[in-house]
């Protein structure tokens, strides 16, 4: 006969209460941002084929929307959008009169006490794809940054609290931060994407945004997702350029990452499950080989035990639903 332990770890989890009381990481509708994709014209929903449960909402739509994922408990939603006209320059990111601009306007106008949080990148809006301006194929980093920073001005401008730039320029926040703190909008924040690896999990949000590159890829700009210690220097760097929130990208498969961030920085982090992480579950709870509700509130969970603060998810909704029973 072996010896009876005494160390008993199972003690602490025979029920649902004393598990519930010894739970470490806690998941709550606080801690989501539910991303939207806003488009031109009215009365338009818009399926998106490998994100099933995830549209394209025309500005009137995307207020009923945003009243749904208020009454959640959801504190904010993230903002894309697609214009209907393209060029080389990605001109109509600026327009007042775009989806995305409009949408804000109407989002704070309709639920003041929900944050509106817009994506600033270029590559929903140029013909290319790409998210800075291109160059003999080349992205060119310098030429990007007013581009983006008058994005952000016109976006401030229609009510954003806060701007999100997901580029990967070099300078970026700073350029942003200067041209908002110039325009008088010293309170509108900056959540950025400091941690944005090239990861092929993006694909359905490109399918979703029109935004897949004409030519080559995205990896002299994003991150090669075999780098960490790069990780924590590019947080440093737009923590020192003034933004008030880092976010890593994507999440699932760089948890890790996540985690080492938290512990490097003393602002919040955020982070992105991502389109293609979304579209993996959705695949396999269409099969019948999943649990949705206790994979993705496990998934979610993983992303908080890993540091997050927040997390930008496609189930936003549904984990909100799942997490008030
Ligand atoms: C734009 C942008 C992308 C995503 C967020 N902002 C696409 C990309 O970089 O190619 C991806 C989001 C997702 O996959 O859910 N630069």
């Amino acid at each position: 006969m072996s010896p009876i332990p005494n160390k008993r770890p199972r003690r602490l989890r025979v029920s649902e209460a004393i598990r519930s009381m010894v739970r470490e990481t806690h998941l709550r509708p606080e801690d989501i941002i539910s991303p939207m994709f806003v488009i031109n014209g009215t009365d338009a929903v818009e399926p998106i084929n490998s994100m099933p449960g995830v549209f394209r909402f025309s500005v009137d739509k995307a207020i009923v929307e945003a009243g749904k994922v208020y009454e959640l408990g959801i504190p904010a939603v993230l903002l894309f959008g697609i214009p209907d006209h393209k060029d080389a320059l990605g001109s109509s990111a600026c327009d007042e009169k775009e989806a995305v601009q409009k949408a804000t306007t109407a989002i704070k106008d309709r639920y003041p006490d929900l944050l509106v949080i817009t994506d600033i990148c270029l590559c929903e809006y140029t013909d290319h794809g790409h998210c800075g301006v291109v160059e003999n194929g080349k992205i060119l980093n310098d030429q990007t940054l007013d581009l983006l920073a008058n994005i952000a001005l016109s976006h401030a401008r229609s009510g954003a609290d806060i701007v999100a730039p997901s580029d990967m320029m070099d300078g970026r926040v700073a350029a942003i931060r200067s041209a908002l703190d110039g325009g008088n909008y010293t309170g509108t924040a900056i959540m950025a994407y400091a941690v944005k690896y090239a990861s092929a999990f993006y694909g359905p949000f490109r399918d979703a945004a029109g935004s897949t590159p004409q030519f080559g890829c995205r990896r002299s700009y994003q991150m090669d997702p075999a780098n960490v210690r790069e990780a924590l220097w590019e947080a440093a760097l737009d923590i020192e350029e003034a933004a008030d929130i880092v976010m890593t990208k994507p999440a699932l498969s760089y948890l890790d990452v996540t985690r080492a961030v938290r512990d490097a920085v003393n602002v919040p982090v955020a982070t992105y499950n991502v389109s293609g992480e979304y579209a993996m579950i959705k695949a396999a709870v269409a099969q019948g080989w999943l649990d949705e509700e206790k994979v993705v509130l496990e998934a979610l969970l993983s992303m908080k035990r890993a540091g997050a603060d927040m997390i930008i998810t496609y189930h936003a909704k549904d984990a909100a639903r799942w997490l008030q029973r």
